[in-house]
C-alpha cells in the first residue's frame, strides 16, 4: 500500500472508507478520553472524513495527515476556512484557526512539527496498512505524540473472506502491537455495518489505548 495506491484510490474516486457521517463510534466513546475543550486530537491518515468537523465542533484542536492533498482542501473548504499552507520538512502544513493538516506521509511526520498531543484517534488508519508495516506505524505514532491515549477503531473478520485494506487486526494482534506502552481496554463490539458488511462479516471494535507509567 505504497502512496500511490492511496493516490489512485482517491483520483479515481474509490473511496468507500468515506462515511457521510462522524463515525458511531468516535461520536459514542469520545468522553473515555477525557478530553477538554482546547486539547489537541491527532487523527492520523484523516482523510477527508467529517470525524474532523465533529472534533472541532466540540471545541477540540484537531490535527490531522493525509497523502491526498484534494481531500485536504476539501476539509478547509467545508469548514470555510483558507489554510496558510507552508512547507514542513518533506510535508506541506495547512493551518488555520484550530485546524492543522501535514499533506504528505505520516511517517515523514516528526514531534516537533506535530507539538503537544492529548490524544489519537485511529480510524480506518492501523487497518489501513498491511502487517509488515503495522509495527512501525504503531511505535511512530506513539513517539510523535509523547505516547498520547488513543482512542482506536479496530477491524476483526476472517482476512481469507477479502483482500485488505481495510484489515483485519484481530485483538491479540492490537495487544502485540501496543502493550509495550499502553493498557489496551476494549470499549465496545459490534457487527460490522455499512458498505463493508456486503464485502466481510465480522466486528468492529473501539479500544481505549492508555499509556503504562514509565518504570
Ligand atoms: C482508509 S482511508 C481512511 C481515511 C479516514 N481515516 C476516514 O476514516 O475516512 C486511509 C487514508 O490514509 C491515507 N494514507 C495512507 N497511508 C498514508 C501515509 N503513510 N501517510 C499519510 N496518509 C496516508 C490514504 O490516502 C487514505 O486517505
Amino acid at each position: 500500500m505504497d502512496e500511490e495506491f492511496w493516490q489512485i484510490r482517491w483520483r479515481e474516486n474509490r473511496i468507500g472508507f468515506h462515511e457521510g457521517r462522524p463515525h458511531e463510534q468516535l461520536v459514542d466513546h469520545v468522553e473515555s478520553l477525557g478530553l477538554s475543550e482546547g486539547d489537541t486530537v491527532f487523527v492520523p491518515l484523516c482523510g477527508k472524513s467529517l470525524d474532523l468537523d465533529w472534533l472541532l465542533s466540540r471545541n477540540l484542536r484537531v490535527v490531522g495527515a493525509e497523502f491526498n492533498r484534494q481531500a485536504v482542501e476539501e476539509v478547509f473548504a467545508r469548514q470555510s476556512l483558507v489554510p496558510e499552507i507552508r512547507d514542513a520538512g518533506s510535508l506541506i502544513r495547512f493551518s488555520a484557526d484550530a485546524l492543522d493538516i501535514f499533506v504528505g506521509d505520516v511517517f515523514a511526520l516528526t514531534a516537533a512539527m506535530l507539538g503537544a498531543v492529548d490524544a489519537v484517534y485511529d480510524r480506518a488508519a492501523l487497518v489501513a496498512l498491511p502487517p509488515e508495516t503495522r509495527p512501525g506505524y504503531a511505535s511512530h505514532l506513539s513517539g510523535i505524540t509523547g505516547q498520547a491515549k488513543q482512542l482506536l477503531i479496530g477491524l476483526d473478520y476472517d482476512q481469507a473472506q477479502m483482500n485488505g485494506p481495510p484489515f483485519s487486526v484481530p485483538e491479540e494482534e492490537i495487544r502485540r502491537l501496543y502493550e509495550s506502552g499502553y493498557g489496551a481496554e476494549l470499549i465496545s463490539r459490534r457487527p460490522i455495518s455499512g458498505p463493508l458488511a456486503r464485502r466481510c462479516s465480522g466486528t468492529e471494535e473501539a479500544w481505549l489505548l492508555i499509556p503504562k507509567p514509565a518504570s
